[in-house]
């Protein structure tokens, strides 16, 4: 019986929901009332107990509230009573929403200073120092022999690093069953396309571009299948460079080649041809250097030898010219190339060519 509001007494039933409204509104109420409570909030928490706030104000004021379902009853008070009654149920309703208002302002008031207080800039802390960063060493190495040949009158090339054949071999007269050409020495592209294994295919772009007299290096990326090991890696960088004009010998290849040599390592620098063979030059010479770190006398970066080699080079052979559209009867040429990552070796002293790629920054630290 005395669970069916129409049952009981209308004014014990609002007393009720009164009742039921001073317990569960207790938590909120310290908080309204001690700032010591409030500030043990943290922003998330006080977020949640405004949540709390709203369902607790729907659950005692709204529609389906005991006090408005009490305001119903007031048919079963005396006629005479009823003013009386009406009065009472406002103002009861007023106490409620006086309390949820107050412990509304004092939170929200709370949760907007301790937002600001969390986007807050000190202004007076010290700023944060962008870390700087700096040439890779192979970039480092580039430039230097850049700046040497631009300085000899050079021309810098840059140039694509995936090769139809005609340029990675035919016409740097690699023939059709040369091994170069073999899948296992050469990364092949599903469309037949190469990655070019040498810059030597620069040296026929370069010709078929600017034409006799041409001088030029290119510097750039070439891609092998070797097994990495502290000397090989499958890709690594080489500079290639190139002269052709009329009544360039042998000798201008070696002046080049000494006088780069003397500007890079020093100038009692020593250089040495030693007789070779590449498909695109002929004659063709690798060349090494007296060792930059004893002279020549014998140490651990020239295994003793007093040596350093350093790439290959020739006279630029007359059918890579045809090739080339330039004709072998006016004009003569040399070119040569070199590894950059074994140089970088050697001037750095580093015991293996793959820390140059692995991006260890501990190790690219060192460069700055
Ligand atoms: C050539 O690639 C010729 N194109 C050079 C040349 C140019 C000759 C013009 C004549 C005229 P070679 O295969 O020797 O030559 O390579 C040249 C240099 O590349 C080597 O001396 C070495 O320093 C470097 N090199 C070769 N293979 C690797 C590798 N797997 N990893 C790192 N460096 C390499």
């Amino acid at each position: 019986m005395a669970d069916n509001p129409s049952d009981q007494d209308p004014k014990a039933l609002v007393e009720a929901a009164r009742k039921a409204f001073e317990h569960e509104f207790e938590r909120f109420a310290s908080f309204a009332e001690s700032s010591e409570t409030l500030s043990e909030l943290d922003l998330t928490r006080a977020e949640a107990e405004q949540r709390a706030l709203a369902d607790l104000r729907t659950r005692h004021l709204g529609k389906k509230s005991a006090l408005t379902v009490s305001k119903k009853t007031i048919g079963r008070v005396a006629p005479n009573e009823r003013g009386i009654f009406g009065q009472f149920v406002q103002q009861t309703e007023a106490e409620i929403t006086n309390k949820i208002e107050q412990a509304e302002r004092v939170l929200k008031s709370h949760i907007e200073s301790a937002r600001t207080q969390r986007e807050r800039i000190d202004v007076t802390l010290p700023g944060r120092r962008p870390r700087r960063g700096h040439l890779h060493p192979i970039t480092i190495l580039r430039e230097r022999i850049e700046d040497i040949f631009v300085g000899l009158g050079y021309a810098i090339e840059d140039d694509r690093e995936i090769e139809t054949d005609f340029y990675n071999f035919d016409a740097l007269n690699i023939p059709e069953n040369h091994p170069a050409r073999a899948s296992q020495d050469t990364f092949y592209t599903t469309d037949g396309f190469a990655l070019r294994s040498q810059t030597s295919t620069v040296q026929i772009h370069a010709m078929q571009r600017r034409g006799a007299p041409v001088r030029m290096i290119a510097p750039g990326r070439v891609f092998r299948r070797d097994t990495p090991d502290p000397t090989h890696n499958p890709m690594f960088f080489q500079v290639e460079g190139l002269c052709v004009d009329r009544g360039i010998s042998m000798a201008h290849l070696k002046g080049t080649v000494a006088e780069f040599l003397r500007r890079m390592f020093g100038p009692k620098t020593i250089t040495r041809f030693r007789p070779s063979y590449f498909p695109f030059t002929e004659p063709s010479a690798e060349f090494d250097f007296s060792c930059f770190k004893c002279g020549g006398a014998g140490c651990r970066i020239c295994k003793n030898s007093g040596w350093i080699e350093l790439g290959g080079s020739g006279m630029v052979h007359p059918n890579v010219l045809r090739a080339a559209g330039v004709d072998p009867e006016v004009y003569s040429g040399f070119a040569f190339g070199l590894g950059i990552d074994r140089m970088c070796n050697l001037m750095y002293g580093l015991d293996d060519i793959r820390l140059l790629f692995e991006n260890d920054v501990r190790f690219l630290e060192q460069f700055d």
